[in-house]
């Protein structure tokens, strides 16, 4: 028994960190597809770049973990990044319009799969 709570005691922070790094490489597999969800619908990538400064239809998501927590009084980052995916209207960026991204992923990603890529963009630096 105490060999077994040892193991255990061991293993399952190991294990949480595998978790943890498999879910960004999830998250980061989703954001770079162009199709994505039950229906292939557009993906993030075709709108969002990584780089600074470099906007296309969407702003640059470059440095956003740093600054997900002051954008809307309230919310962690980790809360802003969430709401921006499935509630892409509840805040619009300065100088961009609303009704222009993608707002229907909550139908098309499940749960796990919306948490992994937020888990890969707040983890980006
Ligand atoms: C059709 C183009 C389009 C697609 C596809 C798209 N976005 Fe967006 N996104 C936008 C636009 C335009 C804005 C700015 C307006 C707003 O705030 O809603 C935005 C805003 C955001 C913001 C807020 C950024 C900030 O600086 O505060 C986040 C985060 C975001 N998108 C993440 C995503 C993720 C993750 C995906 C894929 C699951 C995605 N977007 C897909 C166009 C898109």
């Amino acid at each position: 028994m105490i060999k077994f709570l040892l193991a255990l005691i061991v293993a399952l922070p190991i294990s949480c960190g595998l978790n943890k790094a498999t879910q960004i490489e999830q998250g980061k597999a989703l954001f770079h597809s162009v199709h994505i969800g039950k229906n292939k619908v557009i993906g993030c990538i075709s709108c969002h770049t990584l780089k600074p400064n470099v906007k296309t239809v969407g702003p640059s998501l470059y440095g956003l973990s740093l600054r997900a927590d002051k954008l809307v009084a309230g919310l962690t980052a980790q809360q802003y990044i969430k709401e921006s995916i499935i509630n892409p209207d509840a805040y619009i960026v300065s100088g961009y319009e609303p009704a222009v991204m993608f707002a229907h992923y909550k139908q098309e990603l499940s749960a796990a799969e919306i948490n992994a890529i937020v888990a890969y963009l707040l983890n980006l630096k």
